[in-house]
């Protein structure tokens, strides 16, 4: 009988010391699926190690490839202009991805995203869970069908349950919403003006959870 080989995934590669420096330095390296090849550098998450939310988005695109930052490009600045509508500091909140390496496809001289697929999922899923238990929010909150599936299971539909607040195991409430590419893809400017708005209305519905306490501010010196 051939022996399947095992599922290769991260978790061997976690370290034990688990703060987010560590963990940062440590998927630098990371091997674990084929994708390392294909980015130019693993494009972790980043953000206070005291943060009250993560958002999580698909995987980091052309601009986070070369930048090594998670949403600096188009959608990241569409996430920057609608957390602030909605009230909520980029600046407060720890932002990654499911998947911490840019997977894209060759057309003409571009770079196209191309979606990561279950294995690269499961292969990445220590670092999320690792930046998550480093983390501890009070809130996760998914951009996107990849993130919410990934958080919340492959049934989950973001279209009928998005910007529900929701409790779960991974932390003390999770909400999905739409991811920003979503709302940069709209046909029309009326409809991504419509988007944008529904999209802003889910973050704000969450930003109460998001916002520190005044005192934990001023002890943590932000920003
Ligand atoms: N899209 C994502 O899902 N993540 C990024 O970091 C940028 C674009
Ligand atoms: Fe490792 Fe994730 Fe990059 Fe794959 S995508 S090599 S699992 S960091």
């Amino acid at each position: 009988m051939p022996q399947r080989a095992p599922t290769k995934t991260a978790a061997d590669l976690v370290p034990s010391k688990r703060s987010l420096p560590a963990l940062r330095e440590a998927a630098a390296g990371c091997t674990a699926c084929d994708l390392f090849a294909r980015g130019t550098q693993t494009v972790f998450g980043e953000g206070p190690p005291s943060a009250r939310a993560i958002l999580v988005g698909e995987q980091p695109g052309d601009a986070e490839d070369r930048a090594g930052r998670p949403f600096v490009g188009p959608a990241g600045r569409l996430l920057d202009t609608s957390l602030e509508q909605a009230g909520i500091d980029r600046r407060q909140v720890y932002v990654t991805n499911v998947v911490k390496h840019f997977k894209w496809e060759p057309r003409g001289t571009r770079r196209i995203h191309a979606k990561p697929n279950m294995p690269e999922i499961r292969a990445c899923r220590p670092w999320l869970e690792a930046e998550i238990a480093a983390v501890k929010p009070q809130i996760v909150i998914c951009l996107g069908a990849t993130a919410a599936q990934a958080i919340l299971g492959k049934d989950f539909r973001v279209t009928r349950d998005r910007g529900r607040i929701l409790e779960a195991e991974i932390a003390p409430f999770v909400m999905a919403t739409v991811h920003p590419s979503s709302i940069l893809r709209a046909p029309d400017p009326a409809s991504r003006h419509a988007e944008t708005e529904r999209f802003i209305e889910d973050l704000r519905g969450v930003a109460h959870l998001v916002a520190e306490p005044r005192g934990a501010r001023l002890a943590a010196g932000m920003r």
